[in-house]
């Protein structure tokens, strides 16, 4: 990627073309690895490396946010030794993370059902939340146990509880409703990448890519590597985003 095209820390964009929420579904783990003779759960741990390479490449081109689908509430349903597998790998990929977090002043949040995570899990959470309480910059988004429509589902009771107990206004607002979300104060994702070669959005993000630009790709998450990347922002830079607008009337 050309340096030249980052964004400045300052919040002042130097060029627009370059997004600065990128938001990518995991997915092809498990035919990476069947292709090679190997368990899928190989391809779960070279997918977990894959995506500590692409955070640094983000972070060091200067896009401010990357969101990843690690693990959906639907993830459950998957054989025992390979939910036991991802966790193991989530548990000891968040306990590595940290180091780098306090290193390299990245911030890290879980976006999720975090109560339906394993008592390990949920305490690294809590130590990357108050890690990233302290930077600001860089900050990648693990979803976890996570499923756009329980997001949801849970912001509209969260914000009915604040209604009755009068500390929410009557008078709602997407930018209001946003708020509850776990994307709170984060902008929404500019571009969308789904690797592995569906074309769907599996209950990802639902409200957040409301004007997301896709990027699909036949190329397994384990293969996604930086060249790929930087194929995705080149087709994202060629888009015409127009929000519903029309563009020279
Ligand atoms: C989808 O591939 C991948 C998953 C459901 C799990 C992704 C989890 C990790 C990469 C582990 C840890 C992640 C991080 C961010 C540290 P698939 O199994 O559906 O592949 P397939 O479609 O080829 O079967």
């Amino acid at each position: 990627m050309d340096q030249t095209k980052t964004n400045n820390t300052a919040g002042e964009r130097e060029t627009p073309g370059l997004p600065r929420h990128i938001a990518i579904i995991l997915d092809g783990n498990g035919r990476w690895a069947k292709r090679r003779g190997l368990p899928r759960t190989a391809g779960h741990a070279v997918g977990a490396e894959n995506f500590r390479k692409i955070a640094t490449y983000c972070k060091n081109i200067g896009v401010d946010y990357l969101t990843v689908y690690a693990f959906s509430t639907e993830n459950w349903k998957r054989p025992e030794d390979e939910v036991k597998t991802i966790m193991r790998l989530l548990r000891r990929y968040l306990d590595e993370a940290i180091d780098t977090m306090e290193k390299d002043h990245i911030r890290m949040k879980i976006f999720g059902d975090v109560a339906g995570l394993s008592p390990e899990l949920r305490a690294l959470v809590a130590k990357t939340d108050e890690i990233s309480r302290r930077y600001e910059g860089f900050q990648a988004n693990i979803c976890l146990n996570y499923g756009g429509r329980d997001e949801i589902v849970q912001a509209a009771k969260r914000y009915a509880a604040d209604l009755a107990a009068g500390r929410a206004e009557a008078e709602l607002t997407e930018e209001g409703f946003g708020s509850y979300l776990y994307s709170a104060g984060i902008p929404d994702p500019d571009l969308l990448i789904r690797p592995g070669g569906e074309q769907r959005i599996s209950n990802f993000l639902l409200w957040q890519c409301a004007y997301a630009e896709f990027y699909f790709t036949d190329v397994l998450w384990p293969d996604f590597d930086t060249a790929e990347l930087d194929k995705a922002i080149a087709v994202y830079q060629s888009r015409d985003r127009r929000y519903g607008g029309v563009k020279n009337p």
